[in-house]
């Protein structure tokens, strides 16, 4: 949680700060500031409570002051410790007003660095993140990299922290444990950042640090040190795919991430299924089923979660792998028994997620297989994990997943394919699923023309304050993932059941008042859901259908949204696209913020 940014270069540094600020909001926007410094010494500070652009209308408003700054550290907060105020904002300074810090993490002994802190300094905000102000200034030995080492040594917890020197002001020094930090050169200087898509049009290279390294700019130039030695570390050119997307037409990110969808899956297959030959190949793939792999655990959070559950749906029923799916701040609270014949898969948009990653380090410390499947190029969790897959959606800008998340079930799907392939699956089985998949793209572009229709639905629907969704079978995992999406854009109140589970307490909340969403493709189960929902409508409960073009009892329904015909299993593909359009017209029609739901963020980088 939490983005920073910083330039030290020829220009001023103001403009470039906001902007870099403006690609890292989605990882929170509480509150955002920024300090700036001439090569005098010169200090330009500026907070701002509520978004990059309150911010940047308030430096804006001091336009007058035309000094050039060259070097600046900023910071968009998702609050964590302290209210949303101006003087929780970051950046913090030290009490003689010399050091200024910005910080993504949290500081787990704050509270014991800053009883010991009490004595000599007098702190005006409740952050973790003025402790390690003071404490600069307490170790200070008149050297900033020396300091920040010894600094470093005291704190617990995780942190991405930039400090500048009011004394040094050409000087950045930036320590990183856990939280990400990427550095990034350009022609006009160095730039840091949180993610690589706010360096992707700036810079031309870059360069991932390490746990425990430190970088330090100076004169314009970077050096990486790893416990004070300085070290050598070559760096990454910037991918076109690390861009983010101009918004064209759309009114939201999340609108145009869910038009992408089409083109996102089939660039999450690419290169790893072959239509023509309708095989499946991939090296990764392969050198993993060659492991003795007995069993599988998932591991993941949110929209992840929901997508890794779909998944052990698909392992079991292709591959007969016995896998199972675990919520990652769950596996972290649980006793942890290793299992060498287990592989364990972290699954993870930002490849950031805290309780992701410190599940992924106990499992670690046992020396139990770990494999990932991140969106993000180079994020922690791929660098981490013994193998991996990218699950090649792009840069996502709306804090609610959408695009990812169907990429994530593309690329599940094609796992537990390629294992069962190796298994009991059948060859003509595989090639009728992969000719099936060729045409999930264009059956989901069908999803999205009935935009109008399900708009219509959703601003008839936005009137409740509490839905149901059900589901059974793979579909029960969708509605909870569609749950979640229409409670994190439109903050109506939904909840997802297994549709035989509702007759067994929660039919008690069915009223005219608690409408009902119900999945129920053509398949093994629609008679059974056909009569779940019976008792809702007995109960004068308001029923949205989610059904195939297909179905047989089309009298029944009064709203319903029609859907392509496919195999039960592959219409989670468009059952699924067509919930994102649900939820995000029921937020447009609520008036909400869609691409930055409140509360939210994208990265949850704290656990
Ligand atoms: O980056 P990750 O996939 O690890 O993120 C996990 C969740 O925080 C994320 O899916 C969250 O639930 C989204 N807001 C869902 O839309």
């Amino acid at each position: 949680m939490c983005g920073i940014f910083a330039y030290a270069g020829d220009n001023d540094c103001r403009e470039r700060l906001i902007n870099g600020l403006k690609v890292l909001e989605y990882r929170g926007y509480d509150s955002a500031g920024l300090v700036a410094m001439d090569k005098n010494g010169k200090v330009f500070l500026e907070k701002a409570v509520g978004r990059v652009s309150a911010l940047a209308n308030e430096v804006d408003s001091r336009k007058e002051d035309s000094w050039t700054y060259n070097t600046g550290i900023a910071h968009t907060r998702w609050a964590t410790h302290g209210w949303v105020t101006n003087e929780n904002t970051h950046p913090h300074i030290s009490s003689n007003d010399r050091f200024y810090i910005v910080h993504n993490g949290i500081i787990e002994n704050y509270k014991e660095l800053k009883s010991g802190l009490e004595k000599d300094h007098n702190f005006y905000s409740q952050t973790d993140t003025e402790v390690v102000a003071k404490l600069i200034e307490s170790l200070y030995d008149d050297n900033l990299k020396t300091t920040m080492e010894q600094v470093a040594k005291k704190l617990v917890g995780a942190y991405s922290l930039a400090v500048i020197d009011t004394q040094n002001p050409w000087t950045i020094v930036w320590i990183k444990l856990w939280s990400p930090l990427i550095v990034g050169s350009a022609e006009d200087g160095i730039y840091i950042s949180s993610d690589v898509n706010a360096l992707a049009s700036l810079a031309q290279s870059y360069t991932i640090l390490e746990d425990h390294e430190m970088v330090v700019i100076e004169d314009k130039k970077y050096s990486i040190y790893m416990a004070g030695e300085q070290i050598e570390r070559a760096s990454e050119t910037i991918d076109e795919a690390q861009k983010i997307d101009e918004l064209g037409n759309f009114t939201s990110y999340t609108e145009k991430e869910i038009f992408d969808i089409p083109a996102v899956l089939k660039n999450a297959w690419s290169g790893r299924i072959n239509f023509d030959e309708k095989t499946i190949q991939n090296e990764t793939l392969d050198a993993l089923w060659d492991l003795d792999v007995e069993r599988i655990c998932i591991i993941s959070s949110g929209s992840s979660y929901y997508a890794w559950d779909m998944g052990c749906y698909f392992f079991r029923k292709f591959s007969g792998i016995s896998s199972q799916t675990i919520i990652s701040s769950e596996f972290l609270a649980d006793t942890f028994i290793p299992d060498s014949k287990t592989l364990y898969i972290f699954l993870s948009q930002s490849g950031e997620t805290a309780d992701v990653r410190e599940s992924m380090k106990i499992v670690k410390a046992k020396w139990c297989m770990t494999f990932g499947i991140v969106n993000v190029v180079g994020s922690t969790i791929a660098r981490m994990a013994d193998m991996w897959l990218y699950s090649h959606a792009g840069v996502e800008v709306g804090v609610a997943s959408t695009k990812n998340v169907i990429a994530q079930v593309g690329v599940l799907l094609l796992m537990a394919m390629s294992l069962g392939s190796k298994r009991d699956m059948q060859i003509s089985d595989v090639r009728d699923m992969i000719s099936e998949l060729s045409e999930i793209p264009d059956k989901i572009s069908e999803t999205l023309m009935q935009g109008p229709h399900i708009k219509k639905l959703a601003i008839k629907y936005s009137k409740y304050d509490h839905m149901f969704v059900l589901g059974r079978n793979y579909f029960y995992p969708v509605a909870g993932e569609a749950s979640l999406k229409c409670k994190e854009l439109s903050y109506i109140h939904c909840e997802a059941y297994s549709a035989g589970e509702l007759k067994h307490g929660p039919l008690a909340l069915v009223s005219p008042e608690f409408p009902t969403m119900v999945f129920n493709p053509m398949g093994k189960f629609y008679g059974k859901t056909i009569s779940n929902v019976q008792e809702v409508a007995a109960r004068e409960g308001l029923i949205l259908w989610f059904i195939s073009k297909n179905d047989t009892h089309k009298e029944l329904y009064s709203d319903a949204i029609e859907l392509p015909e496919t195999s039960e299993l592959l219409s989670v593909f468009t059952w699924l696209v067509s919930s994102y359009l649900f939820a995000l017209y029921l937020a447009e029609a609520l008036d909400r913020d869609v691409d930055k739901p409140r509360n939210l963020a994208k990265s949850v980088t704290v656990e």
